[in-house]
């Protein structure tokens, strides 16, 4: 690998979450500059270079074949169907991989990945990160801390609730231009930065409420369900909607950000889980709505929701969303993207979760993150969470899905899958 300071990154997948990795970028002065975009959709593509000056292709073999030897990295922000493929491509390729979550759409397509990462490592020294953001959740973060620390003495039970309204039509290319727009007025200030596990550290602007960002201009004027479909290559919604080509529902979608962080705070893994689902937002072939019981090795319980609406609905964000209750206290996590929250303990006596003016909120975790991958690469460094870590978060997912059609509690590790199992 080429000595640099920084990291030359190819993003491949230049769609929503593309877009709050350039803000975040920005806002922590990452290491990492973006050289190459990568997207089979024009305007898409043209977005991130005109905000980066980034290179753009259609298609990464043309990245490849072109722009190598402008590359150490490549992030892979694409639908589920094309993680396993697309990352043995880029290992292939001998450049480092960041991968967004889920690792894929089930163990056997991960493990996959995992076998490509080993070779890889040993051919070329690339590296493997696996994008969990909730790690880097800077609420989350602390409250792991305190939890470690005694703090609230015994962690007894927790609850998380992943809750969002979400655009329930596919993104219609007229909508680019208000995209961009959101991206640029999101970097207006901050820096910072370093150590990704240093989450506390830097500035940031994160709102918390991950549905600002989300919620860029609709259209609804396609309101049939086949219409939908038929728009379905653009769509942000579009391949989310099949399950085919995402795997499964909002949990293994949005709803890992709300399990990594309970398997943080019990400090070990999930062993079975009996959940219920339903599908209150027909657009999606998963499941939009679940309950479920997570009994951890110790065997303690803890309990986790998903509720995933169209952008009609009104879900107050008053609702904590994570509640970790220990034998002399209780840390709050508050609001729907948790930004803020609050420890109380014996006595009732409360104190604020983060220092007066730190960063918080879910959208402030992505700075960190690709910090800790690029620091992590250019110190020669482990990365705050092996990739393997991920690897429960889908499998949770997986367990839920499946408890929910067998009506049983379902174990989340089998012989195939249990070595993936970390401490934390
Ligand atoms: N960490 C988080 O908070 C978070 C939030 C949302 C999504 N995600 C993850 O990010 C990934 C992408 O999700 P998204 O919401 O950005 O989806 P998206 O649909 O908005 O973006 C995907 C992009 O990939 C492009 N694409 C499709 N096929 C491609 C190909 N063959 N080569 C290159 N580009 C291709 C699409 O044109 C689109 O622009 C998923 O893994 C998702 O789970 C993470």
């Amino acid at each position: 690998m080429p000595e640099t300071k920084v990291v030359r990154l190819g993003v491949c997948g230049c769609g929503m979450i593309a877009e709050h990795h350039l803000a975040a970028m920005k806002l922590w002065e990452s290491p990492v500059i973006v050289t190459v975009a990568i997207d089979p959709s024009e305007a898409r593509r043209n977005i991130v270079s005109e905000l980066t000056g980034a290179q753009a292709y259609a298609t990464l073999e043309e990245a490849l074949a072109e722009a190598a030897d402008s590359m150490d990295a490549i992030a892979l922000m694409l639908p589920h169907d094309l993680h396993a493929a697309y990352s043995l491509k880029v290992l292939a390729a001998g450049k480092h991989l960041f991968l967004e979550k889920p690792v894929a759409r089930d163990a056997e397509e991960s493990q996959q990945i995992f076998d490509a990462a080993a070779a890889a490592f040993k051919a070329t020294g690339s590296r493997f990160f696996m994008a969990e953001n909730s790690s880097f959740w800077p609420e989350v973060y602390r409250a792991k801390q305190l939890v470690q620390e005694g703090a609230i003495g015994e962690v007894v039970t927790a609850r998380s609730h992943y809750y969002e309204s979400m655009d329930d039509t596919p993104m219609n290319p007229d909508k680019d231009s208000k995209t961009k727009g959101n991206v640029e007025g999101s970097n207006s200030s901050g820096s910072g930065g370093g150590d990704g596990a240093d989450v506390g550290g830097g500035n940031g602007d994160g709102d918390g409420d991950g549905n600002a960002a989300l919620e860029e201009g609709s259209d609804d004027s396609e309101s049939s369900e086949s219409a939908r479909y038929e728009r379905a290559d653009t769509g942000w919604l579009s391949w989310r909607s099949s399950l085919e080509r995402s795997g499964g529902g909002v949990v293994l979608d949005g709803g890992q950000h709300w399990i990594r962080p309970l398997r943080e705070f019990f400090g070990e893994e999930v062993k079975s889980v009996v959940a219920t689902t339903g599908r209150p937002m027909k657009v999606l072939e998963g499941e939009s709505l679940a309950h479920a019981i997570l009994e951890f090795d110790s065997g303690r319980h803890a309990s986790f929701q998903a509720t995933v609406l169209g952008k009609s609905s009104a879900m107050s964000t008053r609702e904590p969303c994570f509640r970790v209750i220990g034998t002399t206290g209780e840390i709050v996590v508050v609001g729907g993207f948790g930004a803020g929250g609050y420890i109380m303990r014996t006595g009732g006596i409360e104190e604020p979760l983060l220092p007066e003016g730190a960063p918080g909120g879910f959208l402030t975790s992505f700075g960190p993150q690709m910090n800790d991958f690029a620091n992590a690469i250019l110190q020669d460094k482990p990365f705050y969470r092996a990739p393997e870590y991920a690897m429960g978060d889908m499998l949770v997912a997986k367990a839920i899905a499946k408890s929910a059609s067998s009506r049983a509690w379902v174990d989340v590790w089998d012989a195939k899958t249990e070595h993936f199992k970390q401490t934390f």
